[in-house]
């Protein structure tokens, strides 16, 4: 079926998705996340992909939720029907997402920044929390993810305000993006880093996903014992004996991702 939102190409083995509303700045309408959610998934379940990259256009990510389509919503209408509740699925991904932020990440954009693995940032781009402007409040993790990534002062102070944006710059230095990259570039060195994993071992590089992910749900200790399970149980799989094997041999590892 033809995308109306979205542009999809793949590119070895990463799946490159291309926010495309380029009239509304990437808003993100309903259908737009219905076509985002259902593109995720076939990436997810294509074993010739072993990772994605998510990005927008030069100019937005995601300048947030469509608010011309969510402003006449009512209470019982988004409590019924959990409004924005399938948001939450690309967190099930279980490949890693990278996400190749330039220009606006605002309201839902820099959520769903947050909602990938690693952020990679344009030099133009510019996260922000601007909903209590709008009379609401982030609803996809702008409280939650935000302050993990930023801090508390950081985090209170862009949601609270509105208004203080986060530069690149400053982004990276508070360990919200792991790079700051030349506008025209990011997407290219996103997809280099993604292909770079991609071939790696597809089951360890998922449980090192799933490891890091429990670390925000769960305590220490038990992240610990999860773990250390997970690393018990990569002696199960050929990749980790080529990887060794290749070590001591002073050879490249050829991994087949099982
Ligand atoms: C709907 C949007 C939009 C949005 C931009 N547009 N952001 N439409 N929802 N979030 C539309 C504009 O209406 C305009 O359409 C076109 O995109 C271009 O935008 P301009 O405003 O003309 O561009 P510019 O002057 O460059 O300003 C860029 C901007 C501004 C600073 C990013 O557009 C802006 O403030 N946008 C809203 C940002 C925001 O508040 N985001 C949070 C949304 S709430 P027309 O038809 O006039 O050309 C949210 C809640 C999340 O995300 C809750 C849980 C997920």
């Amino acid at each position: 079926p033809k995308l109306e939102y979205l542009l999809l190409e793949t590119r070895g083995r990463v799946g490159l998705v291309t926010l495309h509303r380029p009239k509304a700045l990437n808003a993100l309408c309903n259908g737009l996340f219905v076509e985002l959610n259902q593109v995720l998934k076939e990436l997810d379940d294509n074993k010739d992909i072993g990772a994605i990259v998510l990005t927008g256009s030069e100019r937005a990510f995601a300048a947030g939720a469509d608010i011309k389509e969510m402003k006449d919503r009512n209470f019982i209408e988004n409590y019924l029907e959990d409004f924005l509740g399938h948001w939450t699925q690309i967190t099930k991904i279980r490949k890693p997402i990278i996400a190749a932020v330039n220009g606006f990440a605002l309201g839902g954009g820099c959520e769903l920044a947050m909602m990938c693995d690693i952020i990679y940032a344009g030099d133009k781009a510019l996260f922000g929390q601007p909903e209590i402007k709008l009379g609401t409040i982030p609803g996809a993790g702008g409280t939650q993810r935000l302050i993990k990534a930023v801090g508390k002062s950081k985090a209170m102070e862009m949601c609270l305000t509105g208004s203080v944006n986060l530069t690149a710059e400053e982004a990276e230095r508070a360990g919200l993006v792991s790079k700051v990259l030349p506008a025209d570039v990011v997407v290219d060195e996103a997809v280099k880093t993604a292909e770079k994993i991609a071939n790696l071992s597809q089951p360890v590089v998922q449980m090192v996903k799933d490891a890091i992910n429990q670390s925000f749900e769960i305590p220490l200790s038990a992240g610990l014992t999860f773990e250390r399970r997970l690393f018990h149980s990569t002696f199960a799989t050929k990749d980790q004996k080529e990887g060794m094997a290749a070590f001591a041999e002073k050879r490249k590892a050829n991994f087949t991702h099982n």
